[in-house]
């Protein structure tokens, strides 16, 4: 061997070397779009703090998944942002609420063209903006919350979703939803379970996004995950499989690698990761500025998720994503 030895340097001399030795490759397979879908509009509303993302009005909403359809995206999740909102979040399972109008509408006009998924919680529809229902100290009751997410399971599954994605964070969801959906001959109706969810800083416009205000200053560390544990996640992992979830999800994704790497580890299962809202907002941010360049910096954000070992990525950036994939 001459010194020194060229051996790394010589794998990355041209493009068509390069991609030939890629480990990760980014594919429209890959991605969930996250949409926001709301009661009583008639024009989509932009999201100042999300640039780029829209709330839906139900005929706005379905031209953009037909885009995102034609685009070889295969998947999406649904937000609702209700007219009214109430203790119990009673929207969340109303078959008249906004989001089961829009999957009965989506499913009749795209068939089994997309799959279709439901964010099932109750923090959108809820006046106080917490995931479950209070007691009068204000803490989240985890059973009595856990009989409303069974309905807005099954109202879900009615307007024709192929899977429900729990994100509350409430102890035993998983199998309370799944014996609900059963029961209701919904078998055939998947959970995405949110099993490893940190309480993030890092979701700060999606509140934007779904007009939510925690009541009296208050956030959600009583239920979602600490962001100082690891080992913590993977019991979270455990308990949703072993619960009958068909997919487990990490969230947020690009600051928590270290969480997708060691889940794949522990589980043969589909992964998730989200990209969430405060993530894609600090990527436009600095590439509005000019700081970063942006469209580089999504396709490296998003290969690193699935290298870290995510096999699919939700993500605001899925749309724009696909126009660079496919350029
Ligand atoms: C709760 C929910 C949240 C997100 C998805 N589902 C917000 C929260 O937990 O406060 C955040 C997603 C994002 O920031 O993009 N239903």
């Amino acid at each position: 061997m001459t010194f020194p030895d060229r051996r790394m340097r010589r794998l990355r001399r041209t493009p068509a070397m390069r991609r030939l030795v890629a480990e990760t490759t980014l594919t429209p397979d890959d991605f969930i779009l996250p949409m926001f879908v709301r009661e009583g509009i008639e024009q989509p509303v932009p999201i100042d703090s999300l640039p780029g993302v829209v709330q839906h009005s139900q005929a706005s909403l379905r031209r953009a998944v037909a885009e995102a359809v034609e685009l070889g995206i295969n998947a999406l999740v649904l937000f609702g942002i209700p007219l009214n909102k109430d203790d119990e979040g009673s929207e969340a399972w109303n078959p008249e609420g906004v989001v089961q109008v829009a999957l009965r509408q989506l499913r009749s006009e795209f068939g089994d063209d997309i799959v279709l998924m439901g964010d099932l919680c109750v923090d959108e529809y809820t006046s106080h903006g917490h995931c479950g229902v209070l007691n009068d100290r204000g803490e989240v009751q985890n059973d009595l919350t856990l009989e409303l997410y069974q309905r807005a399971a099954i109202a879900q599954a009615n307007a024709g979703a192929d899977m429900v994605a729990p994100s509350g964070m409430m102890d035993g969801q998983v199998a309370s939803i799944r014996a609900a959906l059963d029961g209701a001959g919904h078998s055939d109706c998947g959970i995405l379970a949110y099993a490893a969810k940190y309480a993030s800083s890092m979701y700060g416009p999606f509140r934007d996004a779904v007009d939510v205000t925690i009541a009296d200053g208050g956030d959600r560390k009583g239920y979602q995950q600490d962001f100082r544990n690891a080992r913590e996640a993977l019991e979270e992992v455990g308990l949703d499989v072993a619960e009958g979830a068909d997919m487990v999800m990490v969230k947020p994704a690009s600051l928590y690698l270290d969480i997708i790497t060691r889940v794949r580890a522990e589980t043969n299962l589909p992964l998730a990761a989200y990209h969430v809202s405060g993530e894609y907002a600090m990527l436009k941010a600095a590439a509005a500025n000019g700081w970063i360049d942006g469209d580089a910096a999504v396709i490296e954000v998003l290969t690193s998720i699935k290298r870290a070992g995510a096999d699919m990525i939700l993500t605001y950036l899925a749309v724009e994503a696909c126009h660079l994939l496919n350029a």
